[in-house]
């Protein structure tokens, strides 16, 4: 079966859920509406996601909660184990795990994806991320590397994941600066799809971003307006691009959506749950770790709603035609599709699915 059937075929603009495998899925807030990630529930919004036509479901990996005024991120299931698990429950949308190179071995890795893409019937996805987090890896006694080594390291993971996705008939030995003294590894089979699973990965610096080149069929990133998507999108056409690809990388921007019948209701419910019922603690532990020292006032209040609001993720706030405007601006700005957060990925994704899509077919956006 032809790689990535699902993210390839079909609708020319993709459209995933993104973000809902820990409590408060991309939001901090302390909202009583904010996301439980009750299995039972994500479990729902599979299935309907997947009745509804949508693309993949792609979560975050996430090993330990941050503090906030309540507890946040700290209820999260494992991204392997939940691919699986909703492989059985869906028919056609695609399942991606994300997964940490630093943590997951790629004997393990390729194991575990080559069942969840025969169980699924080639609908298995990876999203590559080579760990920023030390809180996460403090977990496992692992010390992170430095940063451009982080993609080196990966670079190997991908070689040896990948040549046991293909299906591995004759044992191979491998000796990299990370990876030493593999041998004689095999996996059969490989994965249905081929050569391997669709890869994903998300990276600004040009060490992740050469990293996406040389690995993934998409690159997840996130776009401050539409002005900055556009640059966005030139600037990764002026990639060198890796003699290997057939295709070029694609973009995919990371967003959050609020829609409701009226522009009215929608921000009245984003100012509500983004600024009013915002965890302020959480987002301040949230900005002391990015750079906002040379950022207007007004800026970093911005910043601070669209924390709270989706995890900086560009935000789709307003009535079905608002937002369908909102993807079709970004689809005409370059990008190849969307994955989107929401508050609540069960009650909040009917109006996507039924009002927003049919706007977006007769764009010529969906199938
Ligand atoms: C949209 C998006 C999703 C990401 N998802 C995860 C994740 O689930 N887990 C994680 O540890 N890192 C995640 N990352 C972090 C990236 O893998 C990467 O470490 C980070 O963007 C910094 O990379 P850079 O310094 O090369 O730009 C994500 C990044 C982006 C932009």
């Amino acid at each position: 079966m032809q790689k990535s059937i699902f993210m390839q075929g079909g609708a020319p603009f993709k459209l995933g859920l993104f973000g809902y495998l820990h409590d408060g899925g991309v939001s901090l807030t302390t909202a009583s509406e904010r996301w439980a990630a009750n299995w039972d529930d994500i479990a729902k919004m599979a299935v309907y996601a997947d009745e509804g036509g949508l693309d993949f479901l792609l979560p975050y990996a996430r090993w330990k909660g941050i503090p906030g005024e309540i507890p946040q991120r700290t209820w999260s299931f494992e991204t392997l184990a939940q691919a699986a698990a909703l492989s059985g429950l869906t028919k056609r949308i695609g399942v991606f795990s994300t997964v940490h190179t630093p943590i997951i071995h790629p004997v393990i890795a390729a194991k575990m994806m080559a069942t969840i893409d025969h169980a699924s019937h080639g609908r298995a996805g990876v999203n590559i991320v080579c760990g920023w987090n030390q809180d996460d890896f403090d977990m496992f006694g692992i010390e992170s590397l430095p940063h451009d080594e982080r993609y080196k390291h990966g670079r190997e993971w991908f070689e040896i994941w990948s040549r046991l996705m293909s299906g591995v008939t004759e044992p191979f030995d491998y000796d990299g600066d990370h990876f030493k003294g593999v041998r004689r590894a095999e996996a059969m089979p490989g994965s249905v799809q081929r050569p391997w699973p669709v890869v994903i990965s998300a990276a600004f610096s040009p060490a992740g971003r050469s990293f996406a080149m040389e690995t993934s069929d998409y690159l997840l990133t996130v776009a401050e307006d539409l002005e900055a998507a556009r640059r966005e999108i030139t600037a990764l056409s002026d990639l060198p691009s890796s003699g290997n690809r057939a295709e070029p990388l694609k973009p995919i921007a990371v967003c959050y959506a609020v829609c409701r019948e009226t522009r009215e209701e929608a921000e009245a419910f984003h100012r509500y749950y983004a600024e009013e019922k915002a965890d302020n603690v959480a987002v301040d532990y949230w900005v002391a770790g990015r750079q906002t020292q040379a950022m207007l006032p007004e800026a970093i209040y911005r910043m601070r709603t669209r924390i709270a609001g989706g995890n900086t993720n560009f935000p789709l706030v307003g009535s079905p035609q608002d937002v369908a405007d909102q993807l079709i601006a970004l689809h005409e700005a370059g990008f190849s599709g969307a994955g989107i957060g929401l508050v609540d990925y069960v009650a909040d994704l009917p109006i996507l699915v039924e009002n927003v899509v049919p706007i977006l077919a007769k764009a010529g956006l969906r199938a």
